[in-house]
């Protein structure tokens, strides 16, 4: 049993990730957010008291991440700015929290020999062609696109240097998009769903040829658990569930599992350097750590992601507004 710090708890994936250890392991969980725009903490409501603390902070504050390394075994480093659109239209938070919070952490760890794991994006290698049988492997090169994915490139190779120069017991993963419960509504499936609930026509960016390879959040959390408990120092594992899929079928696939004609959506202004195709190959951590996906259908798990919308506007209304009011001034 362990005291685990877990960053960025409040947003999407970590709140997954906190609601997966309350009920499947033991441990004690303390979340650090600072509860930007992108954390909720009614992500985190109802869990037991006993087990859980909330304490709102910002991963750049060395003395605060100082007080709690101190007194955790292990750390899993969610928190980011996490939204490409974002960073095209203002890039600067996305150097502070992604690579200054980065640097916070890793000086704690450091410090308080901390077991730390830091989450990652595939969106660090770049992007595939459409007809390249390709797929990333831990040993591709690095070659961000954007201001998010360089960030959080930027963010790796700190990582990769203190467990090289400074001992840090680190382990680093670069998980495909996520999808489920709690994602924001700036996300592309949440955005979609709440389109189509709120009467507005969902928007696709460009042609719609864009490939991302879908991962539901709960198998990404049984991913990082696996690594955290058997990862080796040092090493990087990809998390993938060969879930490849255009942007063109996802947006026809919510509009017909929500009732609707399947060609009820706009095409709408492409997002600048629109990276084509991500495609993650998880072998190393299927055949050495023994992790496999569980959701193997992405259209029951799109299904139980678009009840969860309908189920839960007062979640997302508060965010619904001035989403779309900001994707309104880029055409979007
Ligand atoms: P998110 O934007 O939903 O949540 C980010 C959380 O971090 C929010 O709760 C926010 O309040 C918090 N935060 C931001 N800046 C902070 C700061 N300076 N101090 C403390 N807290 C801060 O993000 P997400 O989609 O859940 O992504 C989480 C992590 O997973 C990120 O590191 C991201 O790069 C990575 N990732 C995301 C995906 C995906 O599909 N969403 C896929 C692979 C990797
Ligand atoms: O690959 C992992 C990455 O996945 C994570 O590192 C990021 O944090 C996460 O945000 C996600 O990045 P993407 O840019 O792929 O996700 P997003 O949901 O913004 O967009 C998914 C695809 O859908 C992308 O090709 C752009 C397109 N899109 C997006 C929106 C918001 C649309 O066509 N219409 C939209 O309205």
């Amino acid at each position: 049993m362990s005291k685990i710090l877990v960053t960025g708890g409040a947003g999407f994936i970590g709140s997954n990730f906190v609601h997966y250890l309350l009920e499947n392991t033991d441990h004690s969980v303390t979340v650090l957010d600072s509860l930007t725009y992108a954390g909720n903490r009614a992500s985190l409501d109802g869990l037991p008291a006993d087990r859980f603390s909330f304490v709102q902070g910002d991963i750049c504050d060395a003395h605060i991440v100082d007080e709690l390394f101190a007194t955790h075994d292990t750390v899993v480093h969610y928190a980011a700015e996490s939204h490409n659109d974002n960073s095209l239209d203002n890039p600067r938070p996305f150097l502070d929290t992604n690579i200054v919070g980065t640097y916070t952490l890793l000086e704690a760890a450091r410090k308080h020999d901390t077991r730390f794991h830091h989450i990652s994006t595939d969106e660090v290698y770049g992007d595939l062609e459409l007809d390249d049988p390709a797929r990333f492997t831990e040993a591709t090169p690095y070659n961000p696109s954007s201001p998010y994915s360089s960030t959080k490139a930027g963010s790796d190779l700190l990582v990769r240097a203190w467990v090289r120069s400074f001992g840090v017991r680190a382990t680093i993963s670069n998980c495909s998009n996520n999808y489920g419960p709690y994602q924001h509504v700036e996300k592309f499936i949440p955005r979609q769903i709440t389109n189509v609930l709120r009467g507005i026509r969902p928007k696709l960016y460009g042609a719609g040829e864009n490939v991302r390879d879908w991962i539901h959040a709960d198998d990404h959390s049984r991913a990082i658990m696996t690594i955290v408990d058997k990862g080796v120092i040092g090493e990087t594992y990809l998390v993938g569930a060969d879930g490849e899929k255009n942007n063109k079928e996802v947006i026809e696939l919510i509009l017909t599992t929500m009732g609707q004609p399947s060609d009820a959506y706009d095409h709408v202004t492409d997002r600048a350097g629109h990276d084509m195709r991500y495609a993650i190959d998880s072998n190393k951590l299927r055949t050495e750590l023994g992790w496999m996906p569980e959701y193997g259908d992405f259209e029951t798990g799109l299904a139980a992601t678009i009840d969860w919308y309908t189920a839960n506007e007062a979640w997302w209304a508060p965010a619904k507004d001035a989403t779309e009011a900001f994707y309104a001034t880029k055409g979007q």
